[in-house]
């Protein structure tokens, strides 16, 4: 049993493709344990980000994230960490693949953040750390 934090970030959501993204999650067959909807303030955001403090994009993401609301996910499956990323795709939403989400759904917005739809941790241990940042 494994567990990975999904955010649809605030472009999903003003997209109105959380329901496609969830579709997507759940066709896959991995099972939404808990979900909700996170208007995300900067501390959360600083914790959340932690990795990314000091570099360019740093500010405009945080910038980017705190402009809508978020809907955060707790899914579970077995190796949904490994999953996820590949459903999401690469970063870059101009050159994900097609078939990912954000190689289906995202394209480059020519603003100074990647605008890329979702977020998935990337191992079990930011995953346990993400959880507990945004489910507690
Ligand atoms: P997340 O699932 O959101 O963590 O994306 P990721 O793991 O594919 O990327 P990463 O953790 O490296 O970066 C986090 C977020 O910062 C990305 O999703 C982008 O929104 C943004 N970002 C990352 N790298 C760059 C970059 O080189 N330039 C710009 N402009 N934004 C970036
Ligand atoms: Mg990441």
């Amino acid at each position: 049993h494994e567990e990975t934090l999904i955010l649809v970030k605030p472009d999903g959501v003003k997209r109105g493709l959380t329901g496609e993204i969830l579709r997507r999650i759940e066709a896959k067959g991995y099972v939404l344990v808990d979900l909700k909807m996170v208007q995300a303030d900067r501390d959360l955001l600083t914790s959340h980000y932690a990795e990314h403090e000091g570099k360019p994009f740093f500010e405009p993401l945080v910038e980017f994230m705190s402009s809508g609301p978020t809907v955060a996910i707790r899914a579970a499956g077995d190796r949904v960490i490994e999953g996820f990323r590949s459903l999401a795709g690469a970063t870059d939403p101009t050159t994900a693949a097609p078939g990912t989400i954000r190689g289906d759904l995202g394209r480059d917005w020519g603003l100074n953040v990647q605008q890329n739809l979702v977020h998935g941790s990337d191992s079990t241990l930011s995953a346990e750390r993400e959880l507990a940042l945004w489910f507690g």
